[in-house]
């Protein structure tokens, strides 16, 4: 049987090859790169799709549990080796080295926990976590048990999990008592206290307890972490999962206002996140590999935990922030644990950029191999600070454009073995089709162009669907261009095939990495009894890459007060979190609409990145006079 490194790419010339038979016979690609992993049952069908439906199956009939390719193989085979390592908020508390052996054992503890709760395969469980050990241990048992696990960012507000958790009906969630973010205390338990007061499908709250801050308790339904352990079999056999059955549930936002749940499934993620892991990262047996994400996003899920277990790798788990105790705790855990790849965001590097560089020349970075990035466009100014300061000019950095949708990376450079070239993304990986189209769909052959980025043929981690809503999946994905993946991103082409991403171009704004839709933002704010309409568009921020403002029309114009601005943040803030609240808000007395009264946000956009004499043609609108008003705001 290969292993999953008989398929990590060494060579340009390989990866050529590579490329070209993945495009050719996709089926065999695939086949082989899936026959590295222990099935239960193989496939007796490679894929089936048509994205007219739209459907897309991988390994049809094969039998698999994603945890025994984690976590049971590698205890087998090398059990001491280290899984996780942990740090700490506090850099003086103890970290935790957790290896193969060991993470199967509390995995399978935590599994007989959640099936004593009467927990089984299908049972939908919610996690709100800190960013602990504890959390990884949660997801996998949940996998092993074949429970779907849906994490909801702990940055979230209470309305926005009771959401999440009312969507798929969650039967149990887990959460701590609370999350230490550097010198912040977060009471998670109350947020969640507060989200259940309108979760009916919770019946049980697991509390697993990290601050040790007084919290309320509810006798009937909560349970703390360490109970549920206690008397509990470090030997659970995983549950035999179907290929194509829900490996987990994570929401992202849409352009319209209720969070999409977008469903992966066992057999393809599983293929695909290796995959791409190993050849991306280039990561090698002994190597620490450190991506900086939280685990509530598809980034943790793919590239923190699954992509590198899969690999027996190393994965260091951050629970802190990159300014606490200081700005230099990116370099001093670097040091710390020597790691070999380090993945992180352009936002997190544009505020490391704004520090001093001896808070980076007072560590030794040599261990470092590679560099990562993903969740927006990296500037120009941000690729060059971090090849410069970071990669000292000699290490490759891989620009990762992937989505939630997609599972796993699409388009990178695999570090050090294809060629980079800065704030492009570069090439797809191999059996990844990409497709520049125009507005109306039309196909732009010329090498180099610009236009709407489209994916042409399937992938083993494409999600499946938007769970309990297959028409909006079919909507949002594959009614743009009928017949091919259409993500929502712009991008250009250079004349040697390189993909530059270029944002954005749906309503959906990122900032500091965040997807965020201005829909659900637009109905908070229209929740205040004092706002009549409003409209949210993103502009350009030197460190967030994206900023959002707010523009807001009262019934009562008069009533226009810093108190009042702080009271509509207040309410995103509760429905959706801290990072929704815009940065600037602006009173008007209208908003420019077309003839059918449709907001033309264009004009909004250009208006709040201070582009005033780009505006177009205005006199088509409604009401162009309040153009000028507006303008006259700033
Ligand atoms: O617009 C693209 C941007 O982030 C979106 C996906 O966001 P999310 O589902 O939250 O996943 C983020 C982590 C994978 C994309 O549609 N994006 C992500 N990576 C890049 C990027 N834009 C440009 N370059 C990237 N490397």
């Amino acid at each position: 049987m290969k292993s999953i490194y008989d398929f990590q790419i060494k060579s340009k010339e390989e990866f050529e090859i590579v490329q070209d038979k993945s495009k050719k016979y996709p089926e065999v690609f695939w086949s082989e790169v899936a026959g590295a992993f222990k099935w239960n049952s193989v496939w007796d069908k490679v894929l089936e799709s048509d994205w007219t439906i739209p459907r897309t199956k991988w390994f049809i009939n094969g039998k698999l549990n994603i945890t025994e390719n984690c976590l049971d193989v590698h205890a087998k085979s090398t059990p001491d080796k280290l899984a996780i390592l942990w740090e700490p908020n506090d850099p003086n508390a103890d970290s935790q080295r957790i290896t193969y052996e060991e993470l199967l054992s509390k995995v399978c503890k935590f599994s007989n926990g959640l099936k004593s709760l009467g927990v089984k395969k299908g049972d939908r469980i919610c996690l709100y976590m800190p960013m602990v050990p504890e959390l990884t241990v949660a997801v996998l048992a949940c996998a092993r048990i074949g429970a779907i696990h849906s994490v909801v960012f702990a940055g979230f507000s209470s309305k926005a999990l009771s959401a999440r958790i009312n969507d798929s009906k969650c039967r149990v969630l887990i959460t701590a008592d609370g999350a230490f973010r550097g010198n912040k205390i977060i009471d998670l338990k109350s947020i969640c206290d507060d989200a259940l007061l309108s979760c009916p499908s919770i019946e049980k709250t697991v509390v697993f307890e990290r601050t040790l801050k007084k919290i309320k308790w509810n006798p009937k339904t909560d349970i703390r972490w360490d109970d549920l352990i206690q008397n509990m079999s470090e030997d659970c056999l995983p549950t035999i999962m179907d290929s194509e059955d829900m490996l987990f549930i994570l929401y992202t936002s849409g352009s319209t206002g209720k969070p999409k749940g977008m469903v992966h499934t066992c057999g393809g993620y599983m293929v695909y996140t290796a995959y791409s892991f190993l050849n991306v990262f280039q990561y090698s047996p002994g190597d620490i590999y450190w991506c900086t994400a939280d685990i509530g996003w598809i980034t943790g899920h793919s590239y923190m935990i699954y992509g590198p277990l899969l690999a027996g790798a190393t994965t260091l788990h951050f629970e802190g922030i990159p300014s606490y105790p200081n700005w230099d705790r990116f370099w001093n855990i670097c040091e710390k644990y020597k790691v070999n790849q380090f993945y992180t965001a352009p936002t997190a590097i544009r505020s490391l950029a704004k520090h001093p560089k001896e808070l980076i020349s007072k560590y030794d970075l040599n261990s470092l191999k590679v560099l990562g990035s993903v969740g927006e466009p990296i500037n120009e100014e941000a690729w060059h600070w971090y090849d410069e300061n970071i990669g000292k000019n000699k290490l490759p950095i891989a620009d990762t454009w992937w989505q939630t949708e997609t599972g796993g990376i699409l388009i990178s450079s695999l570090a050090g073995v294809t060629d980079q070239k800065p704030t492009f993304a570069t090439q797809a990986l191999p059996g990844i089709v990409p497709e520049l189209v125009d507005k109306k769909g039309e196909v732009l052959k010329d090498k180099s162009a610009e236009g709407i980025l489209t994916i042409t043929a399937p992938w083993p981690s494409i999600a499946r669907t938007i769970y309990g809503n297959h028409e909006r999946y079919k909507e949002v994905y594959f009614s743009a261009f009928p017949g091919k993946y259409f993500p929502g991103d712009g991008a250009l082409r250079d004349t040697k095939g390189n993909y530059r991403i270029t944002g954005r171009v749906d309503d959906v704004v990122i900032v500091s990495g965040h997807n965020l839709g201005t829909a659900p933002i637009e109905n908070s704010i229209n929740e205040h009894p004092g706002v009549a309409e409003s409209a949210v568009v993103g502009f350009p921020h030197e460190i967030k890459g994206n900023a959002l403002m707010a523009y807001v029309i009262l019934y009562d114009f008069n009533l226009k007060t810093e108190s009042l601005k702080d009271e509509i943040r207040t309410l995103i803030s509760n429905s959706i979190g801290p990072i929704a609240k815009p940065d600037k808000i602006l009173f008007v007395s209208g908003l420019p609409k077309t003839r059918s009264g449709k907001i033309m946000r264009r004009i909004l956009r250009k208006l709040a990145n201070n582009e005033f004499n780009d505006l177009g043609d205005v006199s088509t609108l409604l009401n162009p006079e309040v153009v000028e008003e507006i303008k006259g705001q700033f």
